[in-house]
């Protein structure tokens, strides 16, 4: 089955994203055809700085290589590689409703955040439609707040096959609604906006510091702690397995151990865990030209799809 998905180039990527994005998306390059790419057309609607958008690119390239995306199963390209994504952008707009674009709470949600308006950030949706469609992918693993942008997809898909001729394959949503929220050090979900973060690809001191600021209740050493209500507990059961857990939980129940030692157990954890995906990141990042080549391949096998869905579009409309 083909799956499609993308992530946009903004800022540098934490645990919460690792477990409940990254993780679950590379697990389906063992059964899927999984086209994953770097959405640097959407980021443009809020990074406006050229270099950093750049690096961001760069860094989710080097990210997702490093964390095992294999690039001969999964085709992993950058968006802009594939310029044809935006005429069939200007192809389905042409059939979709303004009400349905003025209806995306995605949109208003980014104004209330203070990001300009500007005709890009309203249309981003009929952009996303076109990676979609494209690809004539299947599904589409995306968070709850994407679900409303599948719907757009599915809509435009429809309208246009019945207003014109069937061309595209009208894709089925996957809601990774059981992916547990990741606890930030605050406590809150782990967000970029909300400055609670672990980063993947920080250094160790940085990693070390992050986690050392994990908050807690002030219960003294000896006193018997509750596992169930320990963010320092929530973010190791990410990494240890079952045997692990319930050693840490009975030190935890019977007291007589500090949250410090919880927390040297989870640097230990998350080193254990990253280290070697941090070496691989290095590796890649001294090999520039190596990424650039998987980014190049990826783009020529995503055309391979792509070009023949543009072209039955264009004369599905009469441009050919
Ligand atoms: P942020 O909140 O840091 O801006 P994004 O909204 O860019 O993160 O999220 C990118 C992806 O990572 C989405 O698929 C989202 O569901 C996932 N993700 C982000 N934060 C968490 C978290 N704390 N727990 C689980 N998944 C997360
Ligand atoms: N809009 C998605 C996000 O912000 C990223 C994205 C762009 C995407 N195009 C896509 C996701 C196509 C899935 C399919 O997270």
């Amino acid at each position: 089955m083909r799956v499609l998905s993308g992530i946009q180039p903004s800022g540098k990527l934490h645990i919460g994203n690792y477990f409940g994005m990254m993780k679950p998306a590379l697990a389906l390059q063992q059964k899927h055809q999984v086209y994953l790419f770097i959405a640097n057309y959407h980021a443009l609607t809020t990074v406006h700085d050229a270099n950093i958008m750049r690096q961001g690119t760069l860094d989710v390239a080097l990210d997702f290589l490093a964390c095992g995306l294999d690039p001969h199963k999964t085709v992993f390209y950058r968006q802009s590689d594939v310029p044809e994504i935006t005429e069939l952008t200007w192809l389905l707009s042409v059939t979709t409703p303004m009400g349905l674009l003025e209806r995306c709470h995605s949109y208003k949600d980014k104004l209330a955040k203070g990001i300009a308006a500007s005709h890009a950030l309203f249309s981003y949706p009929v952009l996303m439609t076109a990676d979609i469609l494209a690809v004539q992918s299947a599904i589409v693993p995306v968070g709850k707040d994407q679900k409303q942008h599948l719907e757009v997809a599915r809509d435009v898909a429809l309208k246009f096959n019945n207003q014109y001729k069937k061309v595209f394959k009208i894709p089925e949503p996957m809601i990774q609604e059981e992916v547990a929220v990741v606890p930030g050090i605050d406590g809150q979900k782990m967000s970029k906006s909300y400055d609670n973060t672990i980063e993947i690809f920080g250094s160790k001191k940085q990693t070390r510091k992050a986690i050392m600021r994990i908050v807690t209740d002030s219960k003294t050493l000896e006193e018997p702690k509750d596992p169930d209500n320990c963010n320092i507990f929530a973010l190791y059961k990410l990494f240890a397995n079952s045997e692990e857990c319930k050693k840490l939980e009975s030190h935890y129940r019977t007291g007589g151990m500090g949250y410090g030692n919880a927390k040297k157990e989870l640097v230990t954890k998350f080193e254990e865990h990253f280290a070697p995906m941090r070496t691989r990141r290095e590796e890649l990042a001294n090999n520039i030209n190596h990424v650039e080549s998987i980014l190049q391949d990826g783009a020529a096998r995503a055309k391979k799809v792509i070009i023949p869905t543009l072209t039955a579009a264009r004369s599905a409309v009469g441009l050919e």
